[in-house]
């Protein structure tokens, strides 16, 4: 096991809010974002609704869940399922951990587990 990517500090994303990260950061092929729940909690998840092109990262983060800024489908933010219609597939979620004052993903391994 890696020892995961630091792709940002705790205090880089206010809560209700997400960062797209950099390809280049995360290595991978397709953007992953990552989501501070409006109780502070992180996630971190693909970047596009699984229902066509948008960036979930400009959408609506409350309890939980992000709703798509294009149809508003609304995805669990634990473990990407989608919630409701249009969307039916879920997004790929991805570990994260917070060290210290740091936080740490681990692109394509799935999480259903939330940093604090
Ligand atoms: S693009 Fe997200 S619900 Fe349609």
């Amino acid at each position: 096991m890696t020892e995961g990517i630091r792709v940002a500090a705790i205090d880089d994303v206010e809560p209700g809010e997400a960062l797209l990260l950099s390809l280049e950061l995360t290595g991978t092929e397709d953007p992953i974002s990552l989501f501070r729940d409006d109780d502070g909690t992180y996630y971190c998840m693909d970047d596009t609704c699984s229902h066509e092109e948008a960036s979930l990262s400009e959408g609506w983060i409350e309890d939980c869940e992000v709703e798509c800024p294009l149809h508003s489908s609304r995805f669990c933010l634990r473990n990407g399922r989608a919630m409701c219609l249009p969307a039916t597939e879920p997004v790929r979620t991805h570990r994260l951990e917070i060290r210290d004052d740091d936080i740490y993903i681990f692109p394509g391994v799935p999480s259903d587990t939330a940093g604090e």
